[in-house]
């Protein structure tokens, strides 16, 4: 089962808010309560929620009643607006939906069935590059990991944050399926749990051998010389290689740096934003204190102590040894060589 698929003409989503306690799936037919799943974390990750977008959008065409092309697209203005106002941090989102718009622009389609029918399958087109590009971010990825090694990953970046396969947790699994002996520390990442209840989950079914660990004990592992190496995913990157991921990837680069260990991010070239020079440019997801005061409704304080939950913080490119992209590792300097990669990717 894919994370995100178009099935009977809908679109169906693993709800990731009960793994790993039960599997579980959402149909959606109205591209609104689409953008309230991707809101909600129903679907989660970068690369899974800009494809989650596009079929929102080709439900948008759909749901229109609009009988010219004007209308059309004036309606898939408004639904793009809700669509992208769901999550502000990773870029897959807006880029997705801006894809998808472009496509409905196009003048090549002159009724409106002909723009539903293309926007539809563009949202497919996109799934699949998404499996494709995960899967050679995997082979680029895990020639980084040698047999033996320890690697230290943050939050979920497998098959669930992305259509299919994932990109760091792709990585692991490639290096896994060749036959080298790894072990991977699952940081539990507060206050969500991706990490604990996401990609322990998708370790159990694909038996790579996997601990989790409290975020706090990243520290004494590396310490300890038990880590190798650190990867995690990005949410977004800015021109100078700053990458912007779940809260608590910068804490565990600096320390990966100060302890002498590679860290990698690993992220499909849609994640690498060019027009954000910096990582202090971009918009960082505040999320409701309740996660914190009471992670899925478990009550660790008082409904009334107040709390703070970014969702995602910036990792300065100096703390990173590259980034693992579909295209190869980009190794720094990484605001000449990123350009460049972007550019090859086009
Ligand atoms: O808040 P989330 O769970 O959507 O955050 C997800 C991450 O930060 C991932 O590391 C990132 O999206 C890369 S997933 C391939």
């Amino acid at each position: 089962m894919r994370a995100v698929a178009w099935i009977d003409d809908r679109l169906r989503m693993i709800d990731q808010r009960q793994i790993p306690f039960e599997t579980e799936t959402i149909d959606y037919e109205d591209y609104a309560e689409v953008a309230r799943a991707i809101t909600d974390m129903v679907v989660r990750g970068a690369p899974a929620i800009g494809v989650s977008a596009a079929y929102g959008m080709a439900l948008a065409a759909r749901q229109s009643a609009a009988t010219d092309v004007p209308a059309l697209l004036r309606d898939l203005a408004t639904a793009a607006g809700v669509m992208k106002a769901a999550r502000p941090t990773a870029v897959n989102l807006a880029w997705a939906v801006d894809h998808v718009m472009d496509v409905a622009r196009s003048d090549r389609f002159t009724t409106p069935n002909a723009i539903r029918a293309a926007i539809l399958d563009e949202a497919h087109r996109m799934a699949e590059d998404d499996v494709r590009t995960n899967k050679q971010i995997g082979q680029y990825g895990a020639a980084l990991i040698k047999d033996g090694d320890t690697i230290l990953h943050h939050c979920n970046t497998g098959f669930l944050a992305t259509v299919d396969y994932g990109t760091a947790l792709g990585i692991i699994r490639t290096a896994h399926e060749q036959g080298k002996h790894i072990h991977v520390l699952l940081d539990e990442t507060r206050p969500r749990l991706q990490g604990a209840r996401l990609s322990a989950w998708e370790c159990e079914q694909l038996g790579i051998p996997y601990d989790i660990i409290p975020d706090t004990a990243a520290g004494f592992y590396m310490r300890r010389g038990e880590i190798n190496v650190v990867m995690f995913g990005a949410d977004r990157v800015a021109a100078n290689g700053d990458v912007v991921n779940k809260i608590g990837s910068y804490q565990i680069a600096v320390l990966g740096h100060e302890n002498g260990i590679p860290v990698y991010s690993a992220m499909p070239i849609s994640t690498v934003d060019l027009t954000m020079p910096d990582g202090d440019e971009i918009p960082i997801e505040e999320r409701d204190p309740a996660e914190v005061r009471a992670p899925y409704g478990c009550e660790i304080v008082p409904a009334h102590f107040h709390a703070r939950n970014p969702a995602f913080d910036v990792t300065p490119a100096h703390y990173l040894n590259g980034l693992v992209t579909e295209c190869g590792v980009v190794l720094p300097p990484f605001t000449e060589n990123l350009r460049k990669t972007v550019e090859s990717k086009k």
